[in-house]
């Protein structure tokens, strides 16, 4: 900051200190010294006004804040350039910071900042080394891990997956044991840590709407489904569709290919609904849905944790 500027922000700070201190003093001064029954004068639907002096207690409160922000500007840089008188930042291990290298000193919020992280660094930083070291399925057994995982998992991932990580619409139950990608704990930690991308293509402009409506009355069926009244499906057509198109992902047997991604098409979870409308709209335009890697956001040591946590889940729902 230049010294102008730096000269304009203090004066004006301690300039309208200095006229508050004159404020309170000069309305002080015409006041009488103690309290009357006596009133201003003026009377608002029968509301009249005492021309009592303040109280004491509540003049000395005023007072008060003055003497604070004077202490506060004197320690914390307030005052244009003025550093304030408060130590810079010092390394927990007492280390000189290189903010002192550069000529930084006193507190600053970075300072402050930087000073948390790297308590809590040092707090957490063994702990999570610690699990990180340990398989995944021995960190899902460990109840102090399994905390810090559901609150990594509240703060970054409920926004999707919801806060009892039961999914919704478009976004997977990762409670129950049925899995797009895969329940091993690896395979999991994989999943979060680089993310995926489902590619389910569009069928209208290869199939028609009629191989469509076939195909999603087999699909249907799979899961003992009828067809809705009124509509005419051709079972057995749809079941060669879905030899010559489907199975490469979803399987032979339709339940599913979880390198791909591909669901399991023979059960009762469905990730887009299971109304014959909502699957033909599946089949019409295919479903792209892309779980973000977490890498680089998270860090693996999270993931780790959250990878314990969602195994965890899942395998309660089993017992
Ligand atoms: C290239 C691989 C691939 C092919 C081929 C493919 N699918 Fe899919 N399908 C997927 C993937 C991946 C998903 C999951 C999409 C997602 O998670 O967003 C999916 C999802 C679905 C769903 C939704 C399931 C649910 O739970 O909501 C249905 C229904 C479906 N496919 C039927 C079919 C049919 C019928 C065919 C053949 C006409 C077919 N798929 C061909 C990969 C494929
Ligand atoms: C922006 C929304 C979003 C966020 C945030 C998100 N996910 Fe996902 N996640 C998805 C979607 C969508 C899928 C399904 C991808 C697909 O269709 O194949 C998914 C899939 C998954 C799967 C695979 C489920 C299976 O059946 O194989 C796991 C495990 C998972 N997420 C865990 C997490 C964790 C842990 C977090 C928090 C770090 C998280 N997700 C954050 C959207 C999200």
């Amino acid at each position: 900051m230049t010294s102008f500027w730096s000269w304009y922000i203090t004066l004006l700070t301690l300039g309208t200190l200095a006229a508050l201190v004159w404020l309170l003093l000069a309305t002080r001064k015409g006041q009488r010294h103690e309290s009357t029954e006596e009133t201003v004068g003026h009377s608002y639907d029968g509301i009249e006004e005492y021309d009592n002096p303040l109280p004491r207690w509540w003049f000395m409160l005023f007072v008060a804040t003055v003497v604070f922000s004077l202490g506060y500007l004197a320690l914390y840089p307030g005052l244009g350039n003025w550093k304030g008188l408060l130590p810079g930042y010092q390394h927990l291990d007492g280390e000189a910071q290189t903010a002192f290298a550069t000529g930084e000193q006193g507190w600053t919020g970075v300072h402050q900042w930087e000073k948390e992280m790297a308590k809590a660094d040092a707090q957490y930083g063994p702990l999570y080394a610690k699990y990180a070291a340990m398989p995944v399925e021995e960190v899902a057994k460990d109840p102090q891990a399994l905390k810090m995982g559901g609150r990594l998992f509240a703060s970054n991932c409920s926004v999707c997956h919801g806060s009892d990580a039961k999914g919704a619409y478009g976004f997977p139950n990762l409670t129950d044991d049925d899995w797009l990608w895969g329940g091993e704990p690896d395979t999991i930690k994989t999943t979060i840590l680089h993310g995926r991308q489902a590619a389910m293509p569009a069928w209208r402009d290869v199939i028609g709407e009629e191989g469509i409506r076939n195909v999603a009355g087999y699909v249907r069926s799979l899961s003992g489904r009828d067809t809705p009244e009124g509509i005419s499906v051709d079972i057995e057509q749809g079941q060669k569709t879905f030899a010559a198109n489907c199975v490469v992902c979803h399987g032979p047997d339709a339940k599913g290919v979880t390198a791909m991604g591909a669901p399991n098409l023979t059960d009762n979870v469905w990730l887009y609904g299971s109304s014959f409308a909502q699957i033909q709209q599946t089949l019409r335009y295919g479903r792209n849905g892309r779980m973000p890697a977490q890498e680089a956001i998270l860090g693996e040591d999270k993931v780790h944790l959250l990878a314990a946590y969602v195994y965890s889940l899942s395998q309660q729902s089993e017992q």
